[in-house]
């Protein structure tokens, strides 16, 4: 029997670790499903997807330590190590970027960047799910024009996330309590 809905809704947290297996084929095929179903102002579909699997991610770590000594040239070499190896805690990376549609006067970028968010959310929704867990990332390299060019997008794309997929060992910490909005609420009104 799977989680119901809402106790996936109220229970969902980051990963704090992840590690093998990552999502395989057929679960990765259901979350990017479930972010293509995330509302959508003009089903303009803006996101868009590159799977960095395990045997690219050196690569990919490569990007993030080339990214961080050209912005910081000074960092030492310890420092870019640790960047490097961001690449690698999880089995499993997908750039979530968001094509820009800049003609659309009824449909603003900032709504696209938020079906964007939307469609991730959806994507971290669905691998707790399938029994996976996920971590969304951005950092300084997301907004990096040379990094966002290295990963296929074009000048006018954003990157929404790095969202790192995988199997969470152990428990993890507990979600934030159900109580956690309530002093974020009011009515309009009297
Ligand atoms: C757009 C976006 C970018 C984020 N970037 C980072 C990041 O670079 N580093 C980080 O530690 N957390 C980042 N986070 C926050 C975490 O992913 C996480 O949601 C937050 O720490 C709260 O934890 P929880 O998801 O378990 O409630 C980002 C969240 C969003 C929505």
């Amino acid at each position: 029997m799977g989680m119901q809905a809402i106790d996936l809704l109220l229970s969902r947290r980051s990963a704090r670790t992840l590690s093998a297996p990552a999502p395989d084929a057929a679960a990765l095929e259901l979350i990017f499903a479930s972010a293509a179903r995330a509302p959508d102002h003009g089903r303009l579909r803006p996101w868009r997807f590159v799977i960095v699997r395990e045997a690219q991610r050196e690569r990919f770590g490569a990007l993030l330590a080339d990214h961080l000594r050209r912005t910081h040239p000074s960092s030492s070499e310890e420092t870019l190590a640790r960047e490097r190896a961001k690449a690698l805690r999880a089995p499993l990376i997908v750039v979530v970027g968001a094509k820009l549609n800049k003609d659309m006067p009824k449909v603003p970028a900032t709504e696209q960047l938020l079906a964007v968010g939307a469609a991730t959310e959806a994507m971290m929704l669905a691998a707790v799910a399938l029994g996976f867990n996920a971590m969304w990332k951005t950092g300084p390299a997301a907004y990096d024009e040379s990094v966002k060019a290295a990963l296929g997008f074009a000048p006018g794309d954003a990157i929404v996330g790095f969202l790192y997929l995988g199997t969470e060992a152990g428990a993890g910490a507990a979600a934030a309590g159900p109580d956690s909005w309530r002093d974020l609420v009011r009515e309009f009104g009297p």
